[in-house]
This record gives structure tokens, sequence and C-alpha cells, in this order.
């Protein structure tokens, strides 16, 4: 029995990391660097944090600034134009999770040959090459993008997130700066702060869960879950926002070597149709899918509740399951997560897609890595449970 256990080659994580970005790519020899970030960390400065110290230490970046929410397959094929029409040697993916699988993803599609798409490289293929390295820089905390193995593209002619993993979609090197996430507003905050829990709490239930991959996974909840609310109602704390940024990124290594599970594979689709933010959609789903795991893996559901700091070491499985389950609820609310008819969402259109939702839920993988497997029809009893909130 063998695990493999990949992480980025470089880690550097703490307040003002940001500046030393100059220095991390002086290490690796590289002086001619394609930031990829998005209009808005363009319009308001914040991608000076990268470039000031770039340019500081005589290195001129190309920006490409186009990215989108929710990366889609058009935007990469601009990216790797714009990449290939300059003598790049790295790619800096700048931003939160959108940015940073946008610089992923023009890695890989830049290394295929010519007419090539971004579908060719869906789960299960593997996209082990990249055209350049790539070093993560988030502005999150968050997706982890910047320590994990995936990146996650939408098809836009069939309106389908599509998972991508790969050597080719991990990064180098990260740097991991939590003064990034000051600006942050609370929505995002807590979007995104919920996604990165997910993925220590999926991580860890997963079937695919190891010794290695349960070490970041624990660590990452003992930091996230006390900081989250924290986070969420000051901005401004330096405490609550460290312990969210490093979690993120110690989530990110969890599941990329280990995995994700039903939550996201219901995610996804809802991403795609209805255009939720990824941690949103995460977060809306969670209780019910939990309930529905739960007796699957009741043992993991307890650790990861004392883990959490929701039960005590003393408390029985059950017990401590049961608490985790509340505390996923109570954080919905606490953190004002919409149903998603409350966020909007037509019901009609809503009813109409959720056989294709379960899908492509299905087809993605992801949750045949569940405690428990779901069919078809379970999946979509799962939205509709999700609806009613
Ligand atoms: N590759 C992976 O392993 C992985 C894991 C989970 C999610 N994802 C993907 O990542 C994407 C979501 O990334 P995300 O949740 O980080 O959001 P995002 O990158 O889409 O950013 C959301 C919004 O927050 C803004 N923003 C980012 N940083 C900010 C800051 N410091 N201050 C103020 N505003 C800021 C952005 O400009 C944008 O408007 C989705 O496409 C999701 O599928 C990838
Ligand atoms: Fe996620």
């Amino acid at each position: 029995m063998t695990t493999t256990f990949v992480s980025p080659r470089l880690l550097m994580i703490g307040g003002g990391a940001v500046g030393k970005l100059a220095e991390v790519l002086g290490q690796f020899g590289f002086s001619k660097p394609l930031v990829v970030t998005d209009p808005w960390m363009v319009s308001s400065g914040t991608v000076e944090k990268a470039l000031a110290p770039l340019r500081a230490a005589g290195i001129t970046a190309g920006v490409f600034s186009d990215t989108v929410p929710d990366p889609t397959d058009t935007v990469i094929e601009a990216g790797v134009a714009a990449m290939k029409a300059g003598d790049y040697d790295c790619l800096v993916g700048f931003g939160g999770g959108s940015p940073m699988d946008t610089a992923k993803a023009m890695a890989i599609l830049g290394a295929a040959p010519a007419g090539a798409k971004m579908r060719d490289f869906k789960v299960p293929a593997q996209a082990n090459r990249g055209a350049l390295p790539v070093i993560g820089v988030p502005t999150t905390a968050g997706t982890g993008s910047e320590a994990t193995r995936f990146t996650v593209i939408t098809d836009t002619e069939r309106d389908e997130k599509m998972l991508i993993a790969g050597l080719g979609a991990l990064p180098l090197a990260a740097v991991v700066d939590y003064e990034l996430t000051f600006s942050l507003p609370a929505r995002i905050t807590a979007d995104t702060g919920i996604d990165s829990l997910t993925h220590a709490l999926e991580a860890f239930v997963s079937k695919r869960a190891n010794d290695e991959a349960d070490e970041y996974a624990l660590r990452a909840m003992r930091l996230i879950a006390p900081n989250l609310r924290t986070a969420y109602a000051e901005p401004s704390n330096g405490i609550a926002r460290a312990a969210m940024m490093k979690g993120a990124t110690l989530a990110g290594i969890a599941f990329s070597n280990s995995s994700v599970a039903l939550v996201h594979g219901m995610s996804r689709p809802i991403g795609a149709h209805f255009h939720v933010p990824h941690g949103l959609s995460n977060a809306m789903l969670l209780p019910a899918v939990t309930e529905y795991s739960l007796n699957a893996a009741l043992p993991r559901y307890a650790e990861a509740a004392r883990a959490m700091g929701v039960a005590t070491a003393a408390e029985g499985d059950q017990s401590a399951a049961a608490r985790l389950l509340q505390e996923l609820r109570d954080l919905n609310r606490d953190l004002a997560v919409p149903t998603p008819a409350a966020y909007g969402i037509d019901p009609a259109a809503w009813n109409a897609l959720l056989p294709t939702m379960a899908e492509q839920a299905l087809a993605s993988g992801s949750p045949a890595n569940n405690p428990a497997v779901p069919a078809a029809e379970e999946i979509v009893a799962l939205y509709r449970r999700a609806w009613a909130g």
C-alpha cells in the first residue's frame, strides 16, 4: 500500500508575504511573469500589492486581467493567446480561486497541441503537463487553489463546471498573505470561508481519506471553525484573518490529497446553471448533505465535530455528530446564507433542471467519494431538501 502526497514545492505563509514575491520568483530563476488576475484587482489597485515588489526588484510583469468568476473555456483561450504573445517564464495567479484557476488552466491548455479544448482535460482525463509554472497568490480564504492539483473551468457550450485534475494544475509555489483578505466584504468572507470548511470536512470523511491528508484536514478545521464568524463580523481582525487564510491553504492540501465529495459534486451544477458563487452553493447544500451522509461515517463526522470545537472529547460519536449538524445549520443562520429560493433562483427553472444537475453531479465523480453514495433520484431529493432550507 502506497500513498502519494503532492503540494507546491514552496509555500510562503504569513503577513507581508506578497512583498517577497520577487524573492520567490528569483529563487526559481524567473524574471518574466504574467500576472493573471481579475478586473476588480486592477480597478481597486489591489494588484499593485504584487506588481510593486516586482517592479522594485526590476521585474516588469505582464498583466492579464480578463478573468471572470467561475472561469470559462473562452476566457482560458484568450489567456493562452496573451501568454503566447509574450516571452513569459511563469504565471502568477493573483486573486480568488477564479484567477488562480484561470492561470492553471492557461498553463494546461498552453501545453496542449493546437486545437485542443479545455474539455479534453475533464476528469477522468489527467492534466499533468503545464506550459509554464504557476505561482498562486490567494486573496480569498478560500478555495485553497494555490495548493491543489485541480482547476475548475466552465464549458460554455454545455453550461457545465468541469473538474480538471493533474500535476499540470499544481502550483510550483504559493505565497499566502492574510493581509490581502482585509478588504473582503462580509458576504465573500462567509462564502469562501464555508468553502474551505467544506474542503476540510469532505477531505476528512471522503472514501479517499488517508493519514497524511487527515492531518491537514483536522488542522484546517481547528483553524477555520472558531474563526469564521469573527472574520465575518470583524473584517480587520488579523488573528481571525490569519487563521482563516492558513486554514484555507491547509484544507486545499487536504482535499488535493484526499478528495472532495457529494457537496462539491452537487454544488458545481448550481454554480454553472444559476451563477451562485461557489462557496455559497456549498453552504446551501452542506447541512442537508451532511445529514444524509452522517450515519455512513459517524466516527469521522464526530471527530470533525471535536476538531471544530463543537463537541468534547468525552462525548460519544452519536451526540458529537448531531452537534456537528446543528453547528452547520447555525453557521448558515449566523452567516446569513440564503436558501436557493431566497437567493432569487426561479423555482420552475430549478425544478426543470434537477435531473440534469443530478446527472452532472454524478458525472463529476465527486459523489462516488462520499461516505454514502446516492443514486440520481436521491440527489434530486437532496436538491429539493436544500431548496426548502
Ligand atoms: N482549484 C481548486 O482547487 C478550487 C477549489 C475550490 C473552488 N474553486 C473554484 O474557485 C472559484 C471561486 O473562487 P473564490 O471563491 O475565491 O472567488 P472568486 O475568485 O470568483 O472571487 C469572488 C469575488 O471576490 C473578489 N475578491 C477576491 N479577493 C478579494 C479581496 N481580497 N477583497 C475584495 N474582493 C475580493 C473578486 O474580485 C470577485 O469579485 C470557483 O470557480 C470555484 O469553482 C477551485
Ligand atoms: Fe470548493
